[in-house]
């Protein structure tokens, strides 16, 4: 198909196992002896290019966007259990549905929804003090996932949902979630998967989830009162061309991918930034400098989080090192051109954002944890593309301003509040799924200061 390096199919096949069990290495490995854009059999079975190279992923997703889509061979197992929202649809629907929600996460709305992140980690910062006067050991991936939830939740319907729905729609969610990587990963065993009933299963855990979320939006229907909330938003929002509102069934969809797309990648970068301020004590106690000079430990303002540069650079790096959206995956839906490789339609892309992140020929000593390359000097001197946690381009991430102010949010107000040990001889390693989370959690013994 094209003129660039390739890997063999028999040895991707051979190797397969080696790509299940730990993918990352194993693409490096080929990067490494290859360049930064190679052609693979995935599982020696589906033939994709996997490239690390900016200027190839800038082409792909910002520069010449409308040649590529999401591969499909995803998005039926996706929105079947968990909707068609916009993560998960393509095309004028998609364009539709991002230019009705777009305005959801504009300034105005974003300082509206800082007031209720505040409360739930006031709440969730109280529980933890409770926790840790019994047990002060703390797994920080199970803990920011909590938290994460909990503010997604209530960011959307803006109050804290029953104790016991939002146990059921977390959970839920979780497990539709890894049902349907089990599903991609192994296809061969979707017969088995109905014969055995987990189709069936896993459909009354969607129905159970679309079920509590029809019930919150039928209350807000009947609710007359202000509310400053995303669902409000997404209930207020109208198509420019009929002047009508979402469906419920749309409304439905577009929730469970926020609290999809919402809370598991936000979790996971905060689970890393932990764990690399808890080997980075220098780092940490520059951080605590700039929120005891910026803010207290008391509820923050957005003017106050905007000035946490040095906290946000701290993230930056942190997810430069562990991308929670490791990589992406795009089809050509024509022919087309890239610096002399012919692409042809129906090529599959993965566009590999770790791969970019670790990049010597991007990042001076790739590996060491420096948050001064985010200064506003040194970002000047980036590749557009070569820090890309968020993705590129119009299918940029809707979420990133609401998770960097968050994640600021929950850091400023814990570093001052609590000592951060490492819990020792622990097997800390990144396991890719859709996001890149911490494979056995982070644990790290916590103490009030
Ligand atoms: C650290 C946190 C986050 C990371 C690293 C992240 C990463 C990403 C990436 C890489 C994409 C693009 C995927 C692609 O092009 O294939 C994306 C899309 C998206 N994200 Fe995030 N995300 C984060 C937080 C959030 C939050 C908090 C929300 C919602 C509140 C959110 C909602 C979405 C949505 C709805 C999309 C689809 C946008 C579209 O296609 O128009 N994300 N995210």
């Amino acid at each position: 198909m094209t003129n660039l390096p390739g890997i063999p199919r028999w040895q991707t096949a051979v190797q397969s196992f080696k790509m299940v069990k730990d993918p990352i290495p194993y693409l490096n490995h080929f990067l490494k002896e290859k360049g930064p854009t190679v052609q693979l059999y995935l599982g020696g079975l589906y033939k994709m290019i996997l490239t690390a190279d900016p200027d190839f992923i800038q082409h792909i997703l910002q520069k010449n966007n409308k040649v590529y889509r999401k591969s499909e061979v995803h998005f039926d197992k996706i929105q079947y259990f968990l909707g068609k929202g916009l993560l998960t649809s393509e095309g004028p629907y998609w364009l539709k549905q991002r230019r009705l929600i777009q305005p959801g996460f504009h300034k105005k709305r974003l300082q509206d929804i800082l007031a209720l992140m505040n409360k739930v980690v006031d709440d969730f910062l109280n529980q933890l003090d409770r926790q840790i006067q019994s047990n002060p050991e703390v797994d920080f991936y199970e803990k920011m996932l909590e938290a994460t939830f909990r503010i997604i939740a209530n960011s959307i319907f803006g109050k804290d949902l029953e104790a016991g729905e939002l146990e059921r729609l977390s959970t839920n969610i979780t497990r539709l979630q890894a049902f349907i990587i089990r599903q991609i990963r192994q296809p061969y065993f979707n017969q088995w998967f109905k014969i055995s009933g987990q189709v069936k299963a896993h459909t009354a855990l969607k129905e159970d989830a679309d079920g509590i979320l029809r019930m919150y939006i039928e209350e807000r229907r009947n609710d007359k009162g202000a509310h400053s909330d995303l669902l409000q938003m997404l209930m207020e929002a109208r198509y420019e061309d009929t002047g009508e509102g979402m469906s419920d069934e749309q409304l439905i969809d577009e929730c469970k991918i926020l609290f999809l797309a919402g809370h598991d990648t936000s979790s996971n970068a905060l689970a890393w930034t932990w764990y690399l301020l808890s080997q980075h004590p220098t780092i940490l106690q520059k951080v605590r400098e700039e929120v005891s000079l910026e803010i207290g430990e008391e509820a923050i303002s957005f003017e106050k989080i905007m000035k946490l540069e040095y906290t946000q650079q701290v993230l930056e790096e942190s997810m430069r090192l562990y991308p929670p959206a490791w990589t992406t995956n795009r089809v050509a839906a024509a022919d087309d051109e890239f610096k002399g490789i012919k692409i042809k339609k129906g090529t599959t892309f993965a566009t590999y954002i770790y791969g970019v992140h670790h990049s010597p020929d991007l990042w001076e000593d790739p590996e060491s944890f420096r948050p001064e390359r985010f200064s506003k000097e040194e970002k000047k001197k980036h590749h557009p593309f070569a820090f890309i946690p968020f993705g590129g381009g119009p299918r940029l991430c809707i979420g990133n301003n609401f998770a960097l102010m968050e994640m600021k949010l929950i850091l400023a107000r814990m570093v001052g509040r609590y000592d951060f040990d490492l819990v020792e001889n622990q097997d800390i390693k990144a396991l890719p799924l859709i996001t890149l989370r911490p494979e056995n959690g982070i644990r790290i013994m916590l103490r009030r200061r």
